[in-house]
């Protein structure tokens, strides 16, 4: 120990995000020296109002001689002896983030990612606490990394207590410092509830809506649009005509933003070719983005485009004029991963090429949506630009490079919705979450499936963050069929939207798009900015049942589906929370009228399953 000084605010990290500084932010930075010239800055800032505590290391070569850094973690907490339980979000493509609960055992449990993404296998966010921790009793401390790359957390329990430490993943990682050079690790976030799970959660909502959104999409400013994706509509099989009937039908719905997914650009009709070739098929699109743009906003609808940025195909103009731009490790054929190489975001010039594409497609239209997709692990790890002795410095410079052309086009574009993607939700981080104020959930969008993703995700997310979508039956994943409504319920559960052909709807369907848009629009504030709750385990329970409660206890909205239909079987009750226990609140469409005690305590009746998967929403307000 050398030294610790507190100042107001936060410094901000170079290239890296972080949850935001401002008014009623402190930090403390505690310095410490060894004998061989490394200086480490423990940084902790404090938000007092959302109870939240973000740390980082900053390592600094204050010697003579160069230092090579093998491992530098950002986090690393100390708990006394006691019996704690790990929480972790994991999963696979279409099944992300499905929650796992174990106590620890004696050594090191850990889990992390050495794909250049995070990925779908595990999520880097984590929760300990105790094994009579619930949603609304005991302690849990939740922590979340703001990084977007290869990471580790390690859990410990040993004699001297239980540890958690989290950072960039030590394998293949080595940073050289020259003297007067220093290093600053990613930060991680942390809170801690006495109340359960549940508080956990909403602590990092909070703190994440108004903290760590881009401030054009935190509370109370801009309202999330209504969307319709042509990926589950179209595919690769579309042209101009199909997408104007598509928005025809979208706008008379009043959706707000019609997103064209992939597929729109040069020679793009399958996953074979075409990425890095950022500018319009004129065979599909004959007046180019502009021209389809201009036709969908005189429809009345915002456009918004797919493009998958890190990528590039080995059948594509860019590789054609830029083969060592794509990672590759000299004299070895490269890894087809979805017909697809990835580019070396290590190198500026790399960085700056796919900048100029992007800035032009930006520049042809006012495009209001960009979805920013990942669909590979990377693999192949060399840049021809670092030394053999500083490669491994290149899965962190390349994750720089991403956060730094995000930096650029949010800035330059900084009303433009940026939603973020990775093969459905294979990077669903906090880092991204600085750029992209939604993300991609899920490839699967089968409503019952995703009640589980959901509930994963929402441990440390908050639901405005979730992107989700409306899609067919049989579902294209799974093949189930849920009725119309509990797609709709579980879809507003998040960023809500469509993902099929309007058009093949009946009358009916059509206008029970209508209605879940105008319900949409109507909870919309309460869905994004209220306080969520869990009400029942969607793994466990014979229901999904979430709810969304006002700040002030004013009004809640209670969402979700009943699994099965039984013929003779009693109706469960569920105990709402988030309520002034005083205050009296009427259900909507009805004359009941019962006491925030009772719906507490007692809870509320859920309606009798007609069929599978039977949709409930039931809305009180304050009398
Ligand atoms: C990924 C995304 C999908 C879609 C396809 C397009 O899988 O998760 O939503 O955009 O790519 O190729």
């Amino acid at each position: 120990f050398d030294h610790a000084v507190v100042t107001p605010g936060k410094p901000q990290l170079p290239g890296l995000p972080m949850f935001r500084t401002g008014e009623g932010v402190e930090t403390l930075s505690v310095f410490l020296k060894d004998a061989g010239g490394l200086v480490v800055e423990l940084r902790y800032s404090v938000y007092e109002a959302e109870d939240l505590i973000t740390r980082t290391a900053v390592y600094t070569n204050a010697g003579t001689q160069s230092l090579t850094l093998h491992k530098a973690a950002s986090l690393s907490v100390d708990f006394a002896p006691d019996a704690l339980e790990l929480i972790t979000l994991n999963g696979t493509w279409a099944a992300e983030r499905t929650l796992e609960r174990a106590a620890l055992r004696c050594g090191i449990q850990s889990i992390g990612s050495m794909r250049g993404v995070p990925g779908h296998a595990h999520n880097p966010a984590v929760a300990l606490c105790h094994a009579d921790t619930n949603e609304t009793t005991g302690d849990a401390w939740g922590f979340a990394f703001v990084y977007s790359g290869n990471y580790l957390i390690e859990a410990e329990r040993c004699d001297a207590g239980e540890r958690l430490v989290m950072g960039i993943h030590p394998y293949h990682f080595h940073w050289t410092l020259a003297p007067g050079e220093s290093f600053t690790a990613p930060e991680a976030a942390m809170v801690y509830s006495d109340k359960g799970l549940g508080e956990m959660s909403r602590r990092f909502h909070t703190a994440i809506r108004t903290r760590l959104l881009p401030p054009h999409w935190q509370d109370m400013a801009a309202p999330r649009p209504v969307l319709i994706n042509s990926w589950e509509a179209c595919y690769f099989d579309f042209d101009e005509e199909k997408l104007l009937a598509l928005a025809q039908a979208s706008k008379k719905a009043d959706i707000d933003l019609f997103v064209l997914d992939d597929g729109w650009f040069k020679g793009r009709n399958d996953t074979s070719s075409s990425l890095g070739d950022w500018a319009a098929d004129t065979r599909k699109l004959p007046q180019g983005l502009p021209g389809l743009c201009k036709k969908i906003n005189l429809l009345g609808l915002d456009m918004g485009l797919w493009v998958e940025p890190e990528a590039i195909s080995p059948d594509s103009d860019l590789y054609r004029a830029h083969p060592d731009w794509a990672f590759g490790i000299p004299g070895r054929e490269p890894l087809e991963i979805r017909q697809q190489y990835t580019l070396d975001f290590s190198r500026p010039e790399v960085v700056a090429g796919i900048w100029q594409q992007l800035d032009a497609v930006l520049q042809s239209c006012p495009l209001k949506y960009l979805k920013w997709d990942m669909n590979r692990s990377i693999s192949d790890w060399y840049t021809q630009t670092l030394p053999a002795d500083r490669q491994g410095e290149m899965p962190h410079r390349y994750v720089l490079g991403l956060y730094a052309l995000l930096e650029r086009l949010t800035a330059a574009f900084p009303e433009v919705l940026f939603e973020g993607c990775s093969g459905g939700g294979g990077r669903f981080d906090a880092g991204m979450l600085y750029y992209c104020p939604q993300i991609w959930c899920s490839d699967d969008t089968d409503a019952r499936e995703r009640t589980k993703i959901q509930y994963g995700t929402s441990f440390f997310y908050p639901v405005s963050a979730v992107g989700s979508h409306v899609s067919t039956v049989p579902n294209h994943q799974t093949g189930r069929i849920t009725p119309f409504e509990t797609r709709a319920v579980t879809a507003m559960a998040g960023s809500f939207g469509y993902e099929l052909d309007l058009n093949l709807l009946s009358d009916a369907e059509k206008q029970a798009v209508t209605e879940q848009i105008q319900q949409f629009k109507a909870y919309g504030p309460l869905i994004h900015n209220g306080r969520y709750y869990r009400l029942t385990n969607p793994m466990t329970d014979a229901e999904a049942i979430w709810a969304f409660a006002a700040q002030d206890g004013s009004e809640i909205l209670v969402q979700g589906m009943i699994f099965h239909a039984e013929a003779n079987t009693l109706r469960h009750q569920v105990k709402l929370r988030g309520l002034c226990a005083e205050k009296q609140y009427w259900l909507d469409g009805t004359e009941q009228v019962y006491t925030g005690a009772a719906l507490m305590a007692g809870g509320v009746l859920l309606p009798k399953a007609w069929g599978d998967y039977t949709p409930v929403s039931m809305h009180f307000t304050e009398v």
